[in-house]
């Protein structure tokens, strides 16, 4: 049976390949964003899917996405996010320091628990809620990292409150992710070259690399995988 899928910020990067994953495998898929352009182009390109515009870090954008979506969800993916300091203006004064440190914590942690409150009515059974992490929670960056932990750490409390419900929570946690608008083109040569060298496959990972984390968490096979953290890093971030 075809489920109906929920991919936050959808229309590019990850969740562009993520949305097309499930369109593939025959899922009704729902994309978001803010941006209409890269919506709308991504939505037109998959078969049966529906481009909403919304801003995740938005309560009342929220309720009106939560209006205008299918009255069954079966996966919410929140992907949506990223390092708002690139957006930043280099102001360093303390009002902007803490002004810049909600923007991250926004777009990363508060986006991803309000989408959840928002659509929780809707989530059913037998399905499973799967938060995008970043390998920047475990090794530190800045306000970004911070919310990303967050994410991590909330998710537990979530995957307590839905297991209930039969319904699973978890974090897939990438490394560093080529072909994304994640680094708006300010990534370094040196920088790229030291995200590589860190990893135990000398390669980047690409968004199809994402996909099959997410799908496997999203399938029957993991119903019993709940409040836990998937790192897909190459080896950049080994774990015991
Ligand atoms: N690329 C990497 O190396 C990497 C590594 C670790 C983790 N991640 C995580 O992976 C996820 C996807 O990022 P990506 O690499 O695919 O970069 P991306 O291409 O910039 O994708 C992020 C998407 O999220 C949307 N978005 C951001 N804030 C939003 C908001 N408040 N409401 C609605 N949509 C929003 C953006 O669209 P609009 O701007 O139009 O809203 C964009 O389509 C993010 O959570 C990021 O933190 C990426």
């Amino acid at each position: 049976m075809a489920r109906t899928i929920l991919v936050t910020g959808g229309g590019t990067g990850i969740g562009r390949a993520l949305a097309e994953h499930f369109a593939a495998v025959g899922d009704h898929v729902v994309l978001t964003g803010r941006r209409p352009g890269p919506l709308k182009e991504a939505a037109d390109a998959l078969p049966g899917a529906t481009g909403l515009v919304c801003d995740h870090a938005d309560p009342a954008a929220l309720l009106r996405l939560a209006a205008e979506l299918p009255e069954r969800l079966d996966i919410l993916v929140n992907n949506a996010g990223g390092q708002t300091d690139f957006d930043a203006d280099g102001a360093t004064d303390l009002a902007s320091y803490a002004r810049d440190f909600r923007a991250n914590l926004d777009a990363n942690l508060l986006s991803a628990a309000l989408t959840t409150r928002a659509v929780d009515d809707r989530l059913a059974a037998g399905g499973a809620v799967i938060h995008i992490g970043s390998i920047a929670a475990d090794q530190g960056s800045g306000s970004y990292g911070a919310a990303k932990a967050g994410l991590a750490s909330w998710n537990i409390d979530l995957a307590r409150t839905l297991g209930p419900r039969g319904i699973t929570a978890n974090v897939v946690s990438p490394g560093y992710i080529t072909d994304t608008e994640f680094f708006r083109d300010q990534l370094a040569d040196e920088r790229r070259e030291r995200l590589i060298a860190d990893t135990a496959t000398g390669c980047p990972g690409s968004p199809d690399d994402i996909i099959g984390a997410v799908a496997f968490l999203a399938s029957p096979g993991a119903r019993h995988i709940t409040g836990q953290v998937l790192n897909v890093n190459g080896g950049a971030h080994p774990t015991r």
